[in-house]
C-alpha cells in the first residue's frame, strides 16, 4: 500500500515524463471516479486505483504481465531491423514503462509471447534452471515419419551444444505437423532440431507455456491481454 501524487502515478504507469504528466493534470485530462483531478499535490492510494486519461480507463498496476498472440513478421528485439517490433502491437504506455518480451520468438514464429516490466519475473521465466515446458506446433517441409519423432525424442546434436537436446514430448499431429514440447529455450531450437533430424520447419507456432495455453486465452493474432494471478500460476515447471 502506498500513497502517491497523480503526477507520479501517471509517470509510473507510462504516461510520460513528470512534466508531461503534470500538464495532463493541468489540462483536465485525468479523472478519478468521473471527477476531473487537477491538484498535483493530492496523494492517492495506488492499490486498486482506477483512473482515466483522455477518457480511457486504466487500473494502477505495479507491474504488468501480458500475453500477446504474436503474429508473423514482428520482431521481439528492442531495436527491430527488418520488421516492426512486437511492442508496436501494445499501447505506447507499455514501451514507456519498459515492458519487454520474456525470451524471444523468431520473426516468422507465431503464438504465445509473454511480456512484462517485472525484471525478476522476466529473469525467472527465462532462466535455464526454470524448466517450464513450451509447446510448439511445427509444420514440416517433408512428411513426418515415426523415425523423425523418435529422433527428436532421443535427442539431436546441435553444433554449439555440448550435449544432445531432446523434446520432452513429440507427437505427430498430421502428415506435415508435429507437436514438440521443449524445456530449454535455445536459439532457433525447434528449427535447428528439425534440421538436424533431416527435415525442415516451414512454420512454427508456440501454443502453450507451462499450462497456460493460447487457446484458453482466446487471443487472435495481434491481440494481447493482461494475465491474472490464476493465469500466472499456470507458468510453472513440470
Ligand atoms: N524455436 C525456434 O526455432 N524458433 C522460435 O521462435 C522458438 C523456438
Amino acid at each position: 500500500m502506498s500513497k502517491q501524487t497523480l503526477e507520479r502515478i501517471l509517470q509510473s504507469q507510462g504516461f510520460g515524463t513528470r512534466k508531461w504528466c503534470a500538464s495532463l493534470l493541468a489540462e483536465g485530462e485525468v479523472s478519478l471516479s468521473g471527477e476531473v483531478v487537477t491538484d498535483t499535490r493530492a496523494k492517492f492510494e495506488t492499490d486498486g486505483l482506477e483512473f482515466s486519461v483522455y477518457g480511457e480507463p486504466w487500473l494502477y498496476r505495479e507491474h504488468v504481465y501480458i500475453a500477446l498472440h504474436k503474429p508473423a513478421d514482428y520482431e521481439c528485439s528492442r531495436k527491430p531491423s527488418h520488421h516492426p517490433g512486437v511492442l508496436s502491437l501494445l499501447p505506447e504506455q507499455f514501451s514507456n514503462r519498459d515492458v519487454q518480451p520474456v525470451g524471444r520468438l523468431d520473426h516468422d514464429t507465431t503464438g504465445l509471447l509473454l511480456m512484462s516490466d517485472d525484471g525478476a519475473f522476466i529473469h525467472k521465466q527465462s532462466s535455464p534452471k526454470h524448466h517450464v515446458p513450451k509447446v510448439y506446433v511445427a509444420t514440416t517441409h517433408d512428411a513426418v515419419t515415426p523415425q523423425l519423432v523418435e529422433h527428436l525424442l532421443k535427442g539431436v546434436k546441435l553444433n554449439d551444444e555440448p550435449a544432445p537436446l531432446a523434446a520432452v514430448i513429440c507427437e505427430q499431429l498430421g502428415e506435415h505437423q508435429l507437436k514438440i514440447v521443449l524445456e530449454q529455450g535455445k536459439y532457433h531450437q525447434v528449427k535447428r532440431m528439425l534440421a538436424a533430424a533431416g527435415n525442415h520447419c516451414s512454420a512454427l507456432c508456440r501454443t502453450q507455456i507451462g499450462e497456460l495455453s493460447l487457446e484458453a486465452l482466446a487471443l487472435e493474432a495481434g491481440e494481447w491481454g493482461y494475465l491474472d494471478t490464476r493465469e500466472l500460476a499456470l507458468l510453472k515447471p513440470l
